[in-house]
């Protein structure tokens, strides 16, 4: 779905840590991005390994430097990864006295249930005891310039459908661009066309 944020960002000159599991297809991304005036540095790494994700992050800072930019998406099974970057990026950040890093947290379309943008962001993790995860993840932001990307829905002659890869990648970059704190890409509303919903999951 990210992948061609990650070409985009390498081709403005970003070095751009990919993490995912299968090596294979990192590689296919790192040949893809040859030529371009930045590059892809692979990652290989489970991002649910709390520890593995701690040293692949660490390591990309120490040949790197510290994060200007994040974009994350995690599963929402695994809630915790997305504060362990943004702890990492912001020490790192903190420590080098560089500029704070933009991270854009890209958030399923469940995030835009009218009741979770009522109750504030903290909200959006139902599941027991995450609650503390995105508490914590709240307190790892601070001094980092949040931003949410929330991936909505089309609808398209009274039906509603999915956005494509292609429509969260022009998104996601246009937001990048832009840079405002919140953005949908699709639509939120009405809520009860939610596909999820629709389908009753
Ligand atoms: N609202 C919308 O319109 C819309 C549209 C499309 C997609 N989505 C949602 O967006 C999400 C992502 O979609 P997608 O098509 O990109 O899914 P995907 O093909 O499963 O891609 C997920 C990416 O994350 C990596 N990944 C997954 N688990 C990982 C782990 N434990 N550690 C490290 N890397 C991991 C995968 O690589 P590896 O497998 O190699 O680890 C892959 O690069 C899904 O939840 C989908 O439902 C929403």
């Amino acid at each position: 779905m990210l992948r061609g944020v990650a070409l985009y960002l390498s081709g403005q000159g970003y070095i751009v840590s990919v993490i995912a599991r299968r090596k294979d297809g990192l590689t296919q991304l790192e040949q893809d991005a040859v030529g371009m005036s930045g590059r892809i540095d692979p990652i290989a790494c489970d991002y649910s390994d709390s520890t593995a994700l701690r040293h692949a992050i660490d390591s990309a800072i120490a040949a790197y430097g510290p994060f200007t930019l994040v974009v994350a998406w995690t599963r929402e099974s695994v809630p915790r990864a997305q504060g362990i970057i943004a702890k990492l990026a912001n020490k790192a950040a903190v420590e080098s006295g560089a500029t704070p890093c933009r991270f854009f947290r890209v958030l399923g379309s469940m995030a835009g249930d009218p009741v979770r943008l009522r109750l504030g962001k903290g909200a959006e993790f139902k599941a027991e005891g995450t609650r503390t995860i995105e508490a914590a993840f709240h307190q790892a932001l601070d001094g980092i310039a949040y931003r949410e990307i929330i991936l909505g829905f089309r609808i398209e002659s009274g039906v509603s459908r999915w956005n494509t890869h292609e429509e969260i990648q022009s998104g996601v970059i246009e937001a990048i661009e832009r840079d405002p704190p919140e953005s949908i890409i699709g639509a939120v509303t009405p809520w009860e066309m939610n596909p999820r919903l629709r389908a009753g999951r």
